[in-house]
């Protein structure tokens, strides 16, 4: 196995490594929106097979007194990883512990916080995909037989010791789950992959939120609403939010259907629910690259967006609605997308890709 150093980290700093390295979900920042995330896997809505799931797997974990197996969510954002994690805790009746992989850069950060870990602890590594390959490494063993091996001194005095470690669960969450290396991700023995919500899904997460915000919206206006949120819970309760600000500010404080209409078009949102960079990345292969395939460098740079971004955040969505393929040579818009957009499909694309 893997060998960690941890001799040169003097222990007050290791404390604060660990400190610094994972934070209770309380201490996570106003980001996360504490009043909406369901806490109980009951209140969840949608995603049903992985809560069906789920519900088995907790209910034998506790029933044999374990820890729950590691457990991998992946899917685009937005999607409920990270409420997921935090369920997950809550249903076991564990402590939660929050970190992502970018932020545990050496071996020793991450021997801090596994070596700081009560039993049952679920310890959630939100894009573990960026996770340094030399940590990950350390990770594999802390996962499989919950041991760490930690040098202590330097050259030929040299001496490893086995450090044991309590059972704790990892729950990973990564939008790329294809960037995992195979032996990290061969040891969740739990994984599932987040899909897009579906309108009605996403009319009662609607629905809920408004009604612990104690927003009023008119039963046709959150179904408008959940058709145009790209699928995402996130998106949806954000745009429920605007909304409201502009029901409060332009009308009685209902949000109504024409309420939606016309304050989603004043935020540039189409009636697919697609926002000015999705339509830019969709008008730059059509107009800027004249339906000829695009590859991933090429098109960041003409939509001036991170590759990552348009990967992670555009192309899902994109592709899952059809507005986007891509082939062997590279993305290019479908007839969909012309057509969504206004755009003819000039003859020679026309014999050439469709
Ligand atoms: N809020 C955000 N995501 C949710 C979900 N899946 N179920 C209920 N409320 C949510």
């Amino acid at each position: 196995m893997q060998e960690t150093s941890l001799d040169k980290v003097p222990s007050e700093d290791r404390v604060n490594t660990e400190e610094r390295l994972v934070a209770p979900e309380s201490q996570l920042g106003e980001n996360y929106d504490h009043s909406l995330r369901p806490e109980r896997l009951r209140d969840y809505i949608g995603q049903k097979e992985i809560k069906e799931n789920l519900e088995v797997f907790i209910g034998a974990a506790k029933k044999r007194g374990h820890a729950l197996d590691h457990v991998l969510l992946s899917g685009p954002p937005g999607l409920g990883k990270t409420t997921l994690a935090n369920i997950l805790a809550r249903e076991m009746g564990v402590e939660l512990r929050s970190t992502s992989g970018p932020v545990i850069e050496r071996q020793g950060d991450l021997a801090a916080i596994l070596t700081n870990l009560d039993s049952g602890t679920i310890m959630f590594v939100d894009e573990i995909h960026r996770m340094n390959r030399v940590v990950e490494e350390v990770l594999y063993g802390a996962m499989e037989d919950f041991t760490l091996d930690i040098i202590i001194g330097e050259g030929p005095g040299a001496r490893t010791v086995k450090i044991d470690l309590p059972h704790f669960t990892l729950v990973g969450a990564t939008t790329r789950a294809g960037l995992l290396s195979s032996p990290l991700r061969e040891r969740f023995g739990i994984q599932f992959r987040l899909n897009f919500y579906e309108p009605e899904e996403l009319k009662s997460i609607i629905l809920r939120a408004a009604s612990l915000l104690g927003i009023e919206i008119v039963e046709e206006a959150s179904l408008e609403l959940a058709r145009r949120a790209r699928g995402t819970p996130r998106i949806a309760n954000r745009l429920l939010k605007r909304c409201r600000d502009f029901a409060d500010m332009e009308t009685s404080g209902i949000i109504t259907q024409a309420l939606v209409e016309t304050s989603l078009s004043k935020m540039s949102i189409d009636l697919e629910g697609l926002d000015q960079m999705d339509c830019r990345i969709l008008e730059a292969l059509i107009v800027k690259f004249g339906g000829s395939p695009v590859g991933l460098n090429t098109l960041s740079a003409a939509v001036s967006e991170e590759k990552d971004t348009i990967e992670d955040v555009y192309e899902p969505y994109l592709l899952l609605k059809g507005f986007l393929q891509r082939t062997s040579r590279g993305r290019i818009a479908t007839e969909k997308a012309y057509k969504h957009l206004g755009i003819e499909v000039q003859e020679q694309v026309q014999k050439k890709l469709f």
